[in-house]
């Protein structure tokens, strides 16, 4: 019998209950013995549950009994968990989380922490909910070198964007549908602002490069500025937009990593992944680009990825090397203002459309013009390759100068 405790029962902890109650036989067979959930942590009172005695409310009675070999957290948020990690892992317990705020922050000290103590800190749940993607990079890939990873990782956004892309629906719409569904939360700042994404490209690019990734030191845009008019030029020019998180290894061995909306060519990989779903592409210098689809977020997906690490955890209690990484050195991201790449533009000027794209390729002269459908008078995109950001708004500010509204820039995905 493998005694666990599970800290939250909101919608990824009930699931964990769920999913060990649903598949209790399956699960026994697998691990080998059985998982018997000892005591769940939580603020609020669920008496009508048939396992309403197992609740407490004091951490402390978990962490002091012996029996309880494993915790499970689900709650989110960096504190009260990372104190809760800390003190599992220092008192012979295990510690398997979904929380990715928790992993993006303090993963490095986690990981060294549990490998100190001989003891497991596993978080397959936490990037790609029920994705498998932590295991995959780790071990599956790992006799690769995984040069780039690039994914939807964000399923409110990717909703939203959707919407946009085939029901010309505007932001603001789009959003509050995603609110209605329960795809969003009360609050979609983190999604929609791109800090949710942030979070889960750190870990992977932590993952695949070794090195503690910080979301701090990651250029993060959301997709709030995104319009319609960006909608329609990206399909003239081809594509669709979506909201990215990308990491990739520079020759000078640094790390270029953001958040960004970007146009993806209606033939990539990543195109297609609509709704909710999210999508993960993996570039090996062996495999190629292998791709990652499904469910990123919701009860039972996550639940059943928390599940797993706590069946492996039972199976080898003793510290899993295949997951590490390192702390972050200095100056180990390349800043956003120095990576060159190609962008689409949109601007505004007051004369014709043809005025304007005049204007911005007498500074940009490798401009490619891109008409949309319905273009306004004196609206203008184009893309142009071989900028910097840096470089790219020095010339937007010249624009200005002359006259032009500078609508948008998006950079120009190469995957
Ligand atoms: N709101 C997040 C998403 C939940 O939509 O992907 C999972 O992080």
């Amino acid at each position: 019998m493998a005694d666990i405790a599970v800290l939250g029962h909101g919608v990824v902890g009930s699931g964990v209950l769920e999913v060990l109650l649903t598949h209790r036989e399956s699960i026994t067979r697998r691990a080998k013995e059985e998982i018997r959930v000892k005591h769940i942590l939580d603020l609020r009172d669920f008496p009508q549950l048939p396992y309403a005695g197992l609740f407490t409310k004091d951490f402390n009675q978990i962490l002091q009994d012996p029996d309880v070999k494993i915790v499970v957290e689900c709650m989110g948020g960096l504190e009260p968990a990372y104190g809760f990690a800390k003190a599992c892992l220092e008192n012979g317990k295990s510690f398997v989380t979904s929380n990715k705020e928790l992993v993006a922050a303090k993963g490095a000290e986690l990981i060294a922490l549990a490998q100190k103590n001989n003891l497991n800190f596993l978080f397959e749940a936490s990037v790609g909910g029920g994705i498998p993607i932590i295991r995959p990079i780790s071990q599956c890939l790992a006799a690769n070198e995984v040069g780039e990873i690039a994914g939807i990782l964000n399923g409110t956004t990717n909703f939203i964007l959707t919407k946009m892309i085939r029901e010309q629906m505007g932001f603001e719409e789009a959003l509050a549908m995603a609110q209605e569904l329960g795809y969003a939360e009360r609050d979609p700042s983190a999604d929609v602002e791109g800090a949710d994404a942030c979070r889960k490209i750190c870990i992977l690019a932590s993952l695949a490069f070794g090195t503690h990734v910080y979301p701090q030191d990651v250029h993060t845009e959301g997709i709030t500025q995104i319009t319609l008019g960006d909608v329609a030029y990206a399909e003239a020019w081809g594509g669709v937009i979506k909201l990215i998180g990308m990491v990739k290894m520079g020759e000078n061995g640094k790390i270029s990593i953001l958040v960004a909306p970007m146009f993806i060519h209606r033939e990539s990989q990543l195109a297609n992944v609509d709704d909710v779903f999210n999508g993960i592409l993996v570039r090996g210098d062996a495999t190629g680009d292998v791709v990652f689809y499904g469910k990123g977020a919701g009860k039972l997906p996550t639940a059943s990825a928390v599940v797993a690490d706590v069946i492996d955890c039972v199976k080898h209690f003793k510290a899993r090397k295949y997951l590490y990484w390192e702390d972050a050195k200095p100056d180990y991201v390349e800043p956003f203002a120095r990576m060159a790449g190609e962008f689409f533009v949109h601007i505004k000027g007051p004369g014709s459309s043809d005025q304007a794209f005049a204007a911005a390729q007498a500074l940009f002269p490798q401009a490619a013009r891109i008409i949309r459908k319905d273009e306004e008078p004196g609206e203008a995109g184009f893309s142009a390759a071989g900028l910097t950001p840096a470089g790219l708004d020095e010339k937007l500010a010249q624009l200005k100068k002359a006259g032009m509204s500078v609508c948008g820039r998006i950079l120009i995905s190469d995957f």
